[in-house]
């Protein structure tokens, strides 16, 4: 892909090849939970945000916890005015800037070494893969109250309960699927002064990565929450 689409209605499968080229992290930290969020994952992501909700092309944008930047790169290929990327790990940031030149959108896309808690300013957007909390409790929270203080609309990945039937469609072909997010999820949204308007369940399939995983491939569910500010 390469070239910004902009208002162009880019194919979910070539958004899907491009991101699949950002490369992850070399050496990733259990503490941080620095796992790359799959190609396909993130493609669905943007796209929802992008194409059905139109908080992309034209928007500002701030990936907290950008990693190697798949997501803050997505975004501006798809047409974000600009698209910031924020992590505390410095080979994660070098490596995202990298991977937006070679992905041709070095100019909509800046980097910034730093804690979530230092970024203060107003964004038309917020997307984020935060750590789920597995490695370091509550680590997901401060994601989200972060979230709530930049931007009005919020694009938000949280591990979700294991469920039989939801897993079964989702295998099935479906890769997207409307599903309530917990009811923590949607009472500490509300306390950091925003609403989940809705969500989506989709797998998420990472390799080995860990010395606690168990398996050759870590499947799990997700939520896909999609909140916004509400007025004070
Ligand atoms: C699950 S990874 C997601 C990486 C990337 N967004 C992706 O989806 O491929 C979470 C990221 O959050 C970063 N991180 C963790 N705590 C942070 C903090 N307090 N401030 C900034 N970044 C943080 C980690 O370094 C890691 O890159």
């Amino acid at each position: 892909m390469g070239e910004i689409v902009q208002r162009r209605l880019v194919r979910k499968r070539n958004l899907e090849i491009a991101l699949s080229k950002v490369k992850p992290h070399p050496s990733p930290k259990a503490y941080l939970e620095q796992y790359t969020i799959p190609a396909n994952v993130a493609s669905e992501f943007l796209y929802l945000a992008a194409y059905v909700n139109d908080d992309i092309i034209e928007k500002t944008v701030v990936d907290l916890g950008c990693g190697t930047g798949r997501l803050a790169i997505g975004a501006a290929l798809l047409g974000a005015k600009q698209a910031v990327g924020v992590d505390i790990d410095k080979t994660a940031v070098r490596l995202a800037s990298k991977n937006a030149s070679s992905l041709g959108v070095k100019d909509r896309t800046s980097w910034i070494v730093a804690d979530i808690d230092a970024i203060h300013g107003v964004f038309d957007t917020v997307i984020q893969n935060p750590p789920f909390g597995v490695q370091k409790r509550k680590a997901d929270r401060r994601f989200l109250q972060k979230s709530l203080e930049l931007a009005q609309r919020i694009y938000s990945l949280h591990k979700r309960e294991n469920s039989k039937e939801l897993a079964k469609t989702l295998t099935r072909g479906t890769r997207i699927k409307p599903a309530q997010p917990s009811v923590f999820l949607q009472r500490f949204v509300q306390r950091c002064g925003g609403k989940i308007r809705t969500a989506y369940a989709m797998i998420m399939t990472i390799p080995y990565m860990f010395k606690f995983h168990r398996k050759r491939k870590h499947e799990f569910l997700v939520s896909l929450c999609v909140i916004e500010r509400e007025a004070e």
